[in-house]
């Protein structure tokens, strides 16, 4: 298949590399406008991607998308010119809401969404090769965002033949919500704090996390989810613990003092728990800092 990668950050250039490697022509849509787009990943031998290039996008089968959730309205919106109405959109990223962003794209291509729990850190360097690390093994679902979307189920095989484990869901926003649970402890406590995914299983988090917890599970049976919060914990902190070496994105973003994606993690639960008149106050707690941290970087700058 012809694939471009649309923002090759740590995940994007993650899955450049593993389709590369499964035979797929693989190009990439990088910020920068250079040429050329090694990535090296774990230290081995780099692989060589062509970047920017008018005519891959042209021929793209896929565009994954892999930026930040507040910035794939506006990256498909640069390459929109060049695409092709049969070209799928694939959109791998954190948060929700972003589906209600879509408009025109939804009615023109085949779409889907995919949700990962792999791990993945990438070097804030601005030489080449890009040095990507695979820091946390996971597993990939992916189902349809729209009509033409639900034809693509062979897209599974696909992906699964790169990197597996990949499922296809038929209800991709239960499969959201439960990604979406995990993202709005786990991201903004670690940015909080600036600690590792890992410290979040000490007893100092115990209670805030179990707030959190509940509150989500209030919100998630609102909208008509099935949800048990004990199931719920023990997942969160399943990947509290295979992610514990991780400094989380949103941790990272903090850090280097980008903007995150706090407005489609706990910023959407906000919206949901308000349209059910749901008080989730932790999370609104949790929100406002985010938000307030965010801010001061950017002063500080
Ligand atoms: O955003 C992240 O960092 C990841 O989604 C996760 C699963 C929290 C692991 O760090």
């Amino acid at each position: 298949m012809n694939i471009v990668i649309l923002g090759p950050g740590a995940i994007g250039a993650l899955w450049a590399v593993k389709l590369r490697q499964a035979g797929h022509r693989v190009s990439v849509w990088a910020r920068q406008a250079d040429r050329e787009y090694p990535v090296s990943l774990d230290g081995l031998l780099p692989v060589n991607f062509q970047n920017h290039t008018d005519e891959d996008i042209r021929q793209a089968d896929l565009i994954f998308v892999t930026v930040k959730s507040w910035q794939i309205v506006a990256a498909l919106d640069s390459v929109s010119k060049l695409l092709q109405p049969e070209t799928m959109l694939l959109l791998m990223h954190n948060g929700m809401g972003v589906t209600e962003e879509l408009g025109i794209y939804l009615e023109t291509h085949p779409c889907l969404i995919a949700t990962t729990s792999h791990g993945a850190l990438k070097q804030e360097s601005r030489t080449f090769p890009v040095q990507v690390s695979h820091t946390g093994k996971g597993e990939t679902w992916i189902g349809a965002a729209n009509q033409a979307g639900q034809h693509c189920t062979f897209m599974t095989d696909v992906l699964n033949h790169a990197f597996a484990p990949v499922y296809w869901h038929h209800n991709m926003t239960q499969a959201q919500w439960q990604k979406l649970a995990v993202n709005c402890v786990i991201n903004p406590l670690t940015a909080i704090n600036q600690c590792v995914n890992g410290q979040l299983a000490s007893s100092e988090f115990t209670r805030q996390i179990s707030a959190l917890i509940t509150e989500i599970s209030r919100v998630m049976n609102a909208e008509g989810l099935t949800t048990d919060t004990g199931q719920l914990k023990k997942r969160i902190y399943q990947v509290i613990e295979n992610t514990g070496e991780n400094y989380s994105s949103m941790y990272q973003d903090i850090f280097r003092r980008r903007t995150t994606e706090i407005d489609y993690i706990t910023g959407y639960l906000l919206k949901v728990a308000e349209k059910h008149q749901i008080a989730i106050p932790e999370h609104e707690k949790v929100y406002h800092q985010i938000k307030h941290i965010e801010m001061k970087g950017k002063q500080d700058e």
